[in-house]
């Protein structure tokens, strides 16, 4: 049975110390919940990945970084590496987001380069592909999935030691989340594509999140889709409350 993962990504936000007292709530509230086949992750700024995994203990809440170098070490004044990661037993980290993409130009090469970096040292990607807004209305979204999956899956080998996240550019931050079909059939796509590419029981035991605009109100029908194993949200990660609520929802379906 795959995992169903729900992920915060706090992108570029909170104090040292609201974060601090989220992961105090967050562990609280987890510490007395049967999770069942649930994993919670908290994607935290860098400066917090420390004291969030100070938190991490006995497997209740998992942490995952929001980006990192492709190279080893060096002169890169203000990067991260994966054997840094590794070295603080950071569980996952978040590449190809689409804001990277955006701002910082990141390429799909660039992305797979991250990509083996984590593997070499067994940080779980949170592999983000998703399509623009021009591009779903040209009609051309399947290509543009499927050709981000092609180049940032190049040479890759997988086992389960990956997870996707289909985030549609225009749904971020929004407010506008993609249907629960249209959600589904792209999670379909890439889970079809996986299965071609590598195995179908890589493709059935891997994990495929939803992220754009979720929330409270949005969790419970896009997680009811058969490929659509839990989400990355942003914004509504924020919410201590919020979070819990989602957490509850992927609990009892
Ligand atoms: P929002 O949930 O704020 O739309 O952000 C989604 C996202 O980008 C998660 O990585």
């Amino acid at each position: 049975m795959r995992k169903i993962i729900i992920a915060g990504n706090w992108k570029m936000n909170k104090a040292f110390s609201e974060a601090e007292d989220f992961m105090v709530e967050l562990t609280d509230f987890l510490n007395v919940k049967k999770l069942g086949k649930v994993e919670v992750v908290v994607c935290s700024p860098s400066p917090y990945l420390e004291m969030a995994s100070d938190f991490a203990s006995e497997n209740r809440v998992f942490i995952g970084a929001q980006n990192v170098n492709e190279n080893d070490f060096g002169a890169y004044t203000g990067e991260i590496s994966a054997s840094m990661l590794a070295s603080m037993e950071i569980d996952y980290c978040i590449i190809g987001h689409s804001e990277r993409r955006k701002y910082y130009h990141e390429t799909d090469d660039l992305i797979n380069s991250k990509l083996k970096k984590l593997q070499e040292f067994e940080v779980v990607p949170i592999l983000c592909i998703g399509e623009t807004l021009e591009e779903r209305e040209k009609g051309i979204t399947e290509q543009v999935i499927l050709s981000q999956l092609t180049k940032t899956l190049t040479n890759i080998k997988i086992n389960n030691d990956l997870v996707i996240a289909y985030e549609p550019v225009w749904a971020i931050g929004t407010g506008r989340t993609a249907t629960p079909q249209q959600a589904q059939e792209i999670h379909f796509l890439i889970r079809k594509w996986i299965s071609e590419k590598f195995s179908s029981e890589i493709s059935n035991s891997i994990s495929i999140l939803y992220g754009g605009s979720m929330k409270p109100e949005n969790i419970r029908e896009l997680l009811h889709q058969p490929d659509i194993d839990g989400g990355l949200i942003g914004g509504a990660s924020l919410d201590i409350e919020k979070f819990k609520a989602m957490i509850n929802t992927a609990v009892e379906l």
